[in-house]
C-alpha cells in the first residue's frame, strides 16, 4: 500500500520554499554511478515523487530530458509553477506506475520519498521502466539535523533541536517503522542487481537562515500530522523551539544564519545488460 500525505497546496508551496535537495557531490555520485555503468548519452531521467521539484531541476543540466512525476495535484502545480527548465516536464501519477515505456529511461530517481511507497511494486516498475544499464538512486536524509553557529556551544544549541525531534516522534507514521534507513538497507539487499552501491552516511552542510531550518522541519510528516491533529500545540511547539534556539545563539531575528548539517544516505543499483 502506498501513502498519500503532502498533498494540500500550502504544503506543496512550503515544500518549494523550504525543503532541501542532494548536493551537487551527492549528484555528482549518482551520475559517475551511470556514467561507468551505460554511459553517455544520458537520455532521460524520471524523478519519482518530485514533490514540488527541488531536486528535479538539479538533473535538467545533465539529461536530454527530464520527468518529474508525483500523485500530488498541489505538488505538480507548484513544481510547474516554478518550473524554468525546458526540457522538464511533470506528470501526475503513482510512483507505482509510471506512464512511461518499458526501458526507455536511463535514470530513476526518488528523492526522499522511497519510503512512502508500496516499496515492492515500486522495485518492480523501476526495473520495468529502466533501460540495460540503466540506474536506480534511492536518496533520503535523517531528520536528526545539527545546527551550529559562531561562538555557541553546539551541544547546548543541539539539545533543543533533539528535544524537537522527540516531540515529534509519536507522530511518525507506523509505514516508516522505526527507522527508515532500515528501510532503505532492506531494498538495497533485496534488489536482485548483482551491481549495487550502499552509503549510509554522507553528511552535506547548508547555511540556511534559522526561519528556513524551522519551515524544513515543518514540512516534516510527523510536524504535518501533529498540526491536523492539534494545530495549537504544534505551533506552540514550533514557536517554543525557535525562541529557545534564538535564545541560546543569543540572537533576536529569526533570519539569522546557521548552518544545517543533513545526514543523507542512499542506494544505487544498476539494471543488469540481461534482466
Ligand atoms: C517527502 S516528499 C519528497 C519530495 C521531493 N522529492 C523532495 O526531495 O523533497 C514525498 C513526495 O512523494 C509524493 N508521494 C508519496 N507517495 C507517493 C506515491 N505512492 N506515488 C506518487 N507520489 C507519491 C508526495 O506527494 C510528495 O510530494
Amino acid at each position: 500500500m502506498a501513502y498519500r500525505l503532502f498533498e494540500g497546496k500550502k504544503h506543496a508551496s512550503s515544500y518549494w520554499k523550504h525543503r532541501i535537495s542532494p548536493s551537487d557531490e551527492l549528484i555528482r555520485q549518482m551520475l559517475d554511478f551511470l556514467e561507468k555503468r551505460k554511459g553517455h548519452p544520458f537520455e532521460l531521467a524520471v524523478d519519482v515523487c518530485c514533490g514540488s521539484g527541488q531536486g528535479t531541476v538539479r538533473l535538467a543540466k545533465h539529461f536530454a530530458s527530464v520527468v518529474g512525476t508525483d500523485v500530488s495535484p498541489a505538488q505538480v502545480e507548484v513544481a510547474l509553477e516554478n518550473a524554468k527548465e525546458p526540457n522538464i516536464t511533470y506528470r501526475q501519477c503513482v510512483a507505482e506506475e509510471l506512464p512511461l515505456a518499458d526501458s526507455s529511461v536511463d535514470l530513476v530517481t526518488a528523492m526522499s520519498a522511497f519510503h512512502w511507497f508500496d516499496r515492492p511494486r515500486f522495485l518492480h516498475e523501476a526495473h520495468r521502466v529502466l533501460k540495460p544499464n540503466g540506474c536506480l538512486a534511492l536518496i533520503n536524509y535523517t531528520v536528526n539535523m545539527e545546527l551550529s553557529y559562531p561562538d555557541c556551544c553546539s551541544d547546548t544549541l543541539n539539545q533543543v533541536c533533539k528535544e524537537f525531534y522527540a516531540a515529534l516522534e509519536p507522530y511518525r507514521s507506523p509505514h516508516l517503522g522505526p527507522s527508515s534507513m532500515e528501510l532503505y538497507r532492506e531494498a538495497y539487499e533485496s534488489i536482485p542487481y548483482p551491481d549495487k552501491d550502499w552509503q549510509e552516511c554522507v553528511w552535506v552542510k547548508r547555511p540556511m537562515p534559522l526561519s528556513s531550518y524551522m519551515g524544513l522541519v515543518e514540512t516534516f510528516s510527523s510536524y504535518q500530522a501533529l498540526l491536523r491533529e492539534d494545530p495549537q500545540k504544534a505551533t506552540t511547539l514550533s514557536q517554543d523551539i525557535c525562541q529557545r534556539l534564538m535564545s541560546v545563539m543569543r540572537v533576536t531575528s529569526v533570519e539569522t544564519e546557521v548552518v544545517v548539517a543533513v545526514k543523507y544516505f542512499y542506494l544505487l543499483a544498476c539494471k543488469p545488460q540481461e534482466a
